[in-house]
């Protein structure tokens, strides 16, 4: 049997130790790479918090396995045993431009099942920490389980992006969402979208194109709290593969599916 508590202990600390990695390089000039494309922006800073991660779990879990974005873990083809999935920065983009609005994230799967979520909004000192069953947390308060709202009432959090027109979606399908719903926002980082929905800032965030490591922490934070996490079609993920993403609380989550996304007829 797993010690998840154990287990989950040594990764917050991990996580807060990175966070302060993170705060003190804001006064050093930061070495800025491109990856797939001119916007696809990766730093030193994005690489030593990963690398910072994978030396830790490999001194303490031997038989772990790490699927991190940058590429210092293993190569991932599966899920079986326990993966760590991990983005040392989510949301690089805000933290290069703007030093706030991007987040640590790291899960840990077991055969497949999310046994333990951490997002750090590390501008803010906000940690959301999730046991799979034992309640989902915002630094030691115990967060309310989600309830139900309409698209009326809702705050949704998507990215412009995807009510001009583009190759996954028809954005005609997502204008009237727009159009009904009480407002947008969009913060440019996937993890702490997802902990906005947590914690009701936001009721859904929608996103087209997801990796498993934007997401996997966030997955189980939300199924702590009761909210829904599917793709655009409704259909399970398998945090393997890059995929689109909506989570949203119960009953909103299916009014999306339903009224706007015609259950995935598209
Ligand atoms: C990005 C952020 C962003 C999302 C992108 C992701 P990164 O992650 O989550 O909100 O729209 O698709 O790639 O590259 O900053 O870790
Ligand atoms: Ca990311
Ligand atoms: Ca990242």
């Amino acid at each position: 049997m797993m010690d998840w508590e154990y287990i989950n202990l040594h990764a917050k600390q991990w996580v807060l130790e990175a966070g302060d990695k993170i705060r003190a390089s804001f006064d050093k000039t930061l070495n800025i790479q491109t990856k797939s494309d001119p916007n696809d922006l990766v730093t030193n800073m994005d690489k030593e918090i990963e690398q910072f991660f994978i030396n830790k779990i490999r001194e303490n879990f031997q038989n772990h396995r790490v699927f991190g974005e940058e590429g210092f873990g293993d190569e991932i083809s599966d899920l079986n045993g326990v993966v760590w999935i991990i983005d040392p920065i989510d949301g690089t983009m805000n933290f290069i431009h703007q030093q706030r609005n991007f987040a640590i994230s790291l899960a840990v799967y077991e055969n497949g099942i999310g046994k333990i979520g951490i997002i750090y909004d590390v501008a803010h000192g906000e940690l959301y920490h999730a046991i799979n069953g034992k309640g989902a947390f915002m630094n030691d308060t115990l967060l309310p389980a989600l309830s139900k709202k309409s698209v009326k009432e809702s705050i949704i959090a998507l990215n412009a992006t995807w009510v001009m027109e583009n190759h996954r979606i028809d954005h005609k399908l997502l204008i009237p969402l727009v159009r009904d719903a009480r407002g947008t926002r969009s913060y440019g980082t996937a993890a702490l979208e997802m902990v906005f929905v947590a914690t009701g800032r936001v009721d859904a965030y929608i996103s087209m194109r997801l990796s498993p490591w934007d997401i996997a922490a966030g997955a189980v934070i939300i199924n702590e709290l009761g909210g829904v996490v599917t793709n655009l079609r409704g259909e399970k993920l398998d945090f393997l593969s890059n995929d689109s993403l909506l989570v949203a609380k119960p009953g909103l989550h299916e009014t999306i599916i339903k009224d706007y996304l015609k259950e995935g007829k598209w």
